[in-house]
């Protein structure tokens, strides 16, 4: 059983040293282990298409597109709510607007072609009803295989037990009418993640 309750868990969250993280000298808000587990994941799954919710300064994008430079597949398709000044990258296309709204969606739905493997990122607005609403809009695009990554469900779990509702109870209010999705709980093997019961993936 996955414990996220640890001293250790707490300690590191408290430590902020997530917000002193980088990937090639732009900030990454991410904990290096789901880093890796991210790695791992992309080349099982060879996505042509990931769709990130939450862009921020582009860390996590310029991550992913340098992922599938190594591989020589795929592209980023990123829309954050704020516009900042990001790197560009010839695999990352920056959109604008709300990623729980049904035009940004569709918007967002106009790259992809029909066939392409998707693999979907939730890294926006960390509220329940908010990732509840991109989940029940994007696990439309997750392909057979691949996953829909809820980041911060370690929100409320256990640090921050002020922002519950957060993104662990959008998962659990999601997965009972959705027997498609399931917890990929071996993606808990390193016993460190931001993204508890978070990594859930199409099996059907
Ligand atoms: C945790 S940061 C993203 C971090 C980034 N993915 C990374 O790993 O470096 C969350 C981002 O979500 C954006 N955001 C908040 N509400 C949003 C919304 N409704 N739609 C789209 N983006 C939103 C914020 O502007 C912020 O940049």
């Amino acid at each position: 059983m996955f414990d996220f309750m640890t001293p250790f868990y707490l300690h590191y969250y408290n430590s902020r040293a997530w917000m002193d993280t980088y990937w090639m000298g732009h900030p990454v808000y991410k904990c290096p282990l789901d880093l890796f587990l991210y790695q791992e994941i992309l080349f099982t799954v060879k996505p042509d298409i990931i769709v990130e919710c939450g862009t921020n300064v582009g860390g996590s994008a310029l991550y992913l597109a340098q992922m599938c430079d190594l591989m020589n597949k795929g592209r980023i398709i990123t829309v954050d709510i704020v516009e900042f000044e990001r790197t560009k990258h010839d695999r990352i296309t920056y959109l604008t607007g709300d990623s729980a709204s049904v035009d940004t969606f569709n918007r967002i739905k106009q790259f992809i072609n029909s066939g392409d493997v998707v693999l979907v990122i939730l890294d926006s607005d960390h509220t329940e009803q908010h990732v509840y609403k991109e989940l029940m809009l994007y696990h439309q695009l997750v392909t057979v295989g691949s996953y829909v990554i809820v980041e911060d469900t370690i929100l409320g779990h256990p640090v921050y037990p002020e922002l519950l509702p957060g993104p662990m109870e959008a998962v659990a209010r999601f997965l009972p009418d959705h027997d498609e999705f399931r917890i990929d709980k071996s993606k808990h093997k390193f016993h460190l993640t931001f993204n508890p019961n978070g990594y859930l993936q199409r099996v059907k």
